[in-house]
């Protein structure tokens, strides 16, 4: 069941701004983070919790010493924190990697084992090649057949379509939440629901999505969800959920004496344990925008009211843009369209790059990316593979409208 929200806290941007330290200006001037969507600034308490844990309780984990049953205690409220993130039923559940990219290929690995020459798997047009490329070499090693989904024009994905390719022996669907060029959210538990009746496990890759909107692997009923800490407000930490079923079962490629059970399983190695700390304070910020008994309903107030405040900055933009026809905005623009997108714009302008439209913001400190952002075949079925790509405007909840009436002026100067 999705959890309930009675009520939707309003964000204070003045407090919420004061606890980023990047955000200050700079020699007069506050740059302005459109940036989010490769990475978003971190709150004073997360670079507080990195660099409290490595002062006072570095250690490797499992010695009967202080500073390691320190990082224990650590690690355990940081599994619970991301359980509530993702509202995954046990904290064990939740296993720590480098990042989405890495965890993706080594859950592949294992999955694949599984898999027989004559079976197929579904993957998207939609997603960054993180929740590609990993499922077709997995694919190639072990003989089995891709099927990729295509997006339509408008930068979606076509419901009628995805369920033809989810015909005969079909093992997994890898599926993004968002995506990160045109924010376009597919209806992940609907498309989840299909995939399952066709006999297809389901990857989701909630990375772009996360910063933006309430995860609920439950209410979803996906098997495997990945995201990363690093584009929601903390470190660079990954981060996998799996169906304990299914994680207790599949073979993972480990060391020996690193345990069976669940999570140490699949954490291969020595972890970021300074990263996870500031994972675990990255989550707790979240969690103090919203109100509630729970953490868990914290996170899901606050995330409906971050999708509130960032939807009305997304308009702002739209609507500036919407009055220059030197610019196209991709994707979903229309009003009754911004509920199945994120605050993520891809743009492009008549005549000028993205790599130049993007140089020209940045002397007037506005951070944004241009090109593919490894969404590769959703930028080359858009057929702007060759030219450059797109510019991205990722807007997150501590930007105001006044950063984009400021963008909106200084593209304005490009016209
Ligand atoms: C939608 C999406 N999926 C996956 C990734 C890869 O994540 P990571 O950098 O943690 O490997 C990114 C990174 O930009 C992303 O935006």
């Amino acid at each position: 069941m999705p959890d309930p929200v009675d009520e939707i806290a309003m964000l204070n941007l003045a407090e919420i701004r004061a606890q980023f330290p990047a955000l200050r200006p700079r020699d007069g001037l506050a740059p302005v983070y459109l940036d989010g969507p490769g990475g978003t600034q971190v709150p004073q308490a997360v670079i507080e919790a990195i660099s409290n844990y490595l002062r006072g309780c570095n250690a490797n984990h499992g010695g009967a010493f202080r500073t390691s049953r320190s990082s224990d205690e650590m690690l355990n409220y940081a599994h619970a924190a991301v359980a509530d993130l993702l509202h995954a039923p046990s904290p064990d559940e939740v296993i720590f990697g480098l990042n989405m990219t890495s965890l993706t290929f080594q859950i592949s690995r294992s999955l694949a084992k599984q898999w027989k020459r004559g079976e197929a798997i579904v993957v998207t047009q939609l997603d960054h090649d993180a929740n590609i490329r990993p499922w077709m070499l997995a694919a190639e090693d072990v003989g089995v057949e891709v099927r990729v989904v295509p997006i339509t024009p408008e930068g979606t994905l076509n419901e009628e379509v995805l369920q033809r390719h989810l015909t005969g022996p079909v093992r997994l669907l890898a599926l993004t939440c968002a995506s990160n060029a045109l924010g376009t959210m597919p209806d992940v538990a609907r498309l989840t629901r299909l995939a399952h009746a066709a006999g297809a496990l389901v990857f989701l890759d909630a990375v772009h999505y996360a910063p933006h909107a309430v995860i609920d692997v439950q209410a979803w009923d996906c098997d495997f969800l990945a995201c990363s800490a690093y584009k929601f407000f903390g470190p660079h930490v990954g981060i996998l959920w799996g169906r304990r079923a299914l994680l207790e079962q599949l073979p993972a490629y480990k060391v020996r004496p690193a345990s069976e059970a669940l999570p140490g399983k699949w954490m291969t190695g020595t972890q970021n344990h300074e990263g996870i700390a500031g994972t675990l304070a990255a989550i707790d910020y979240l969690a103090s925008l919203g109100r509630g008994s729970t953490r868990r309903q914290r996170l899901v107030q606050a995330m409906h009211a971050i999708r509130e405040y960032e939807t009305r900055l997304l308009r702002c933009l739209l609507v500036g843009l919407r009055e220059r026809p030197a610019w196209r905005v991709w994707g979903l623009t229309a009003e009754n369209q911004l509920s199945q997108r994120t605050p993520t714009l891809g743009l492009t302008h008549v005549c000028r790059s993205a790599q130049e439209i993007a140089e020209f913001l940045a002397q007037h400190e506005i951070y944004a990316w241009s090109g593919n952002f490894y969404a590769l075949e959703l930028v080359e079925a858009l057929g702007l593979g060759q030219g450059g790509g797109l510019l991205r405007l990722g807007i997150v909840h501590y930007n105001t409208d006044d950063e984009m009436q400021r963008t909106l002026d200084v593209l304005g100067k490009l016209d």
